[in-house]
């Protein structure tokens, strides 16, 4: 069978055989060498052009960008760098590229060009291969949950509830005419909106998939979520995936073994299905540490990286714990944190997490048993009636990975809870009806896919794993 695509061909390495392939140009040299890419691969295919028999006119349309049409004999390559090329006998162009006006050029752009070229920017190499991975990834996760009997369940995008209670939403609103219903002291008049109150785009399907959960057993979310909270982060987005399983009669300690073999068996399932692009992304980030002083440089590269979280336990400690390791530590030259941990109870701030997993444990850090008070209302109180059964998953580099919890499953200890919380029990009665009815233990957790792939790309903006990004004043597709 004919090899339709460069990732086959390269792959199937047989010379001599009939080719018809269709691309993209990335460069053309000498009137002779297109390396062309189909986005199959990282890897361009070197065609090479009888320019002798091929006319003037046709050798000036192969620019960069171009699509072109080839047909030809895959052959050895004398030249250095491939093992095949193409020797072509036709060519036909298919869709011009002016060259002074292209913005991509076979050149170093800087990321931040290239993220207002969004349409654009996965025509480069580092843009396709995170694009690749990120496909993969996304696969890897339905497939981890499918083998290991998960339900998929799909939670609203527009709702009424606000599952974090964190008050970042985006509200949304019909309008009649252009104008959204206003009150007569000018506010939005949500009564007469679509839903007849207030509504919003989902921060988390949680307490959707809570309900699931208690009747399917096993079940996860993977889609979009939105938050409207105004930070200018390298890991925030106003728009992001999130991955979120739910199951019931489970505790915390098996949500943490769920999160650690989730997180390491994806990570797997790329570092084997996906060794081009990674060993690409792997030696740009080597060639980008190699600019920086010896201190700042990473001490394993991305590659030992994946198959060390992807081997290695995660350590577990609880918050206590880990206020005291932090209270007793000298983190910098300064020998202190920016924001001093100096009392139990506070909310950790990112450089404490980043000691935690990057200077002190050197791994994947699992904190567990949290303030109640600086957690959200649904994590299950334990027995010393100040902590729940939260859990948070921080990662080098990265921070936050994952936020999870075992739920309360106790009815009137929520009822409770959420009075001291000012949440109303009266938006929430379906929620507290899994408390009346056959409740059970039962935990989960939100891993923001993002994230992941940040990491798995060794990506340093949150900004760059994602096609279109969606930040604070930021919306031009
Ligand atoms: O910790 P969070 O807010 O937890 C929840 O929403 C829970 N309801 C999840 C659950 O238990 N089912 O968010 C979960 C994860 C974070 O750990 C982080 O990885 C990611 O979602 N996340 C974001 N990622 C990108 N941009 C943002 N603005 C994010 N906010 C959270
Ligand atoms: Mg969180």
């Amino acid at each position: 069978m004919m090899k339709s695509n460069v990732a086959e061909i390269l792959k199937s390495g047989t010379v001599l055989q009939e080719i018809a392939l269709k691309g993209w140009v990335r460069t053309f040299r000498s009137n002779r060498f297109i390396a062309l890419n189909d986005g199959s691969t990282i890897n361009n295919i070197q065609c090479v052009i009888d320019f002798e028999n091929t006319s003037e006119e046709t050798l000036k349309r192969i620019t960069t960008g171009a699509a072109i049409s080839i047909k030809g004999t895959l052959a050895e390559s004398q030249g250095k760098g491939q093992s095949v090329e193409v020797q072509v006998s036709e060519i036909e162009i298919l869709g011009d590229s002016n060259p002074d006006e292209y913005p991509i050029q076979p050149k170093k752009h800087s990321f931040e060009f290239l993220r207002e070229n969004a349409h654009l920017r996965v025509r480069t190499n580092t843009f396709s291969a995170v694009m690749r991975v990120r496909s993969k990834l996304s696969f890897a996760v339905h497939k981890y949950f499918q083998d290991n009997g998960f339900n998929y369940v799909n939670t609203p995008i527009v709702t009424g509830s606000d599952a974090e209670g964190a008050g970042e939403m985006f509200r949304v609103t019909s309008f009649e005419d252009n104008k959204a219903p206003v009150t007569e002291d000018g506010k939005i008049d949500y009564s007469k909106d679509f839903f007849g109150k207030e509504t919003n785009l989902t921060v988390s399907g949680q307490l959707e998939a809570e309900t699931y959960a208690m009747a399917l057993g096993k079940v996860y979310t993977f889609g979009p979520t939105f938050r409207a909270e105004n930070s200018n982060t390298t890991r925030h987005l106003a728009e992001f995936w999130m991955i979120e399983p739910e199951v019931a009669f489970m505790d915390l300690d098996g949500n943490m073994d769920l999160a650690e073999d989730f997180i390491k068996s994806v990570l797997g399932y790329v570092l084997e299905n996906c060794k081009d692009d990674l060993a690409f992304l792997d030696q740009r980030l080597t060639q980008e540490e190699s600019k920086l002083p010896q201190a700042q440089r990473g001490e394993m590269s991305l590659l030992e990286k994946l198959k060390f979280v992807a081997d290695n336990n995660f350590k577990r400690v609880s918050y206590t714990e880990a206020i005291d390791i932090l209270r007793n530590s000298k983190p910098n030259k300064k020998k202190k944190f920016q924001y001093p941990i100096d009392k139990w109870g506070a909310d950790l701030q990112s450089e404490h997490e980043r000691f935690l997993v990057e200077k002190h444990f050197k791994c994947p850090v699992i904190l567990f048993d949290y303030p109640a008070d600086i957690k959200a209302f649904y994590m299950r109180l334990n027995e010393d009636g100040k902590t729940v059964r939260a859990m948070d998953v921080l990662f080098p580099g990265i921070g936050e990975m994952v936020g999870g919890a075992q739920r309360e499953e106790r009815y009137d200890v929520l009822v409770e809870k959420m009075k001291a919380m000012n949440i109303d029990e009266k938006e929430l009665w379906w929620y507290l009806d899994l408390r009346k009815f056959g409740t059970a233990v039962h935990s989960g957790f939100g891993l923001g896919f993002e994230r992941l792939v940040q990491f798995t790309t060794g990506m340093g903006n949150i900004r760059d794993v994602i096609p279109f990004p969606r930040t604070p004043q930021n919306a031009e597709f």
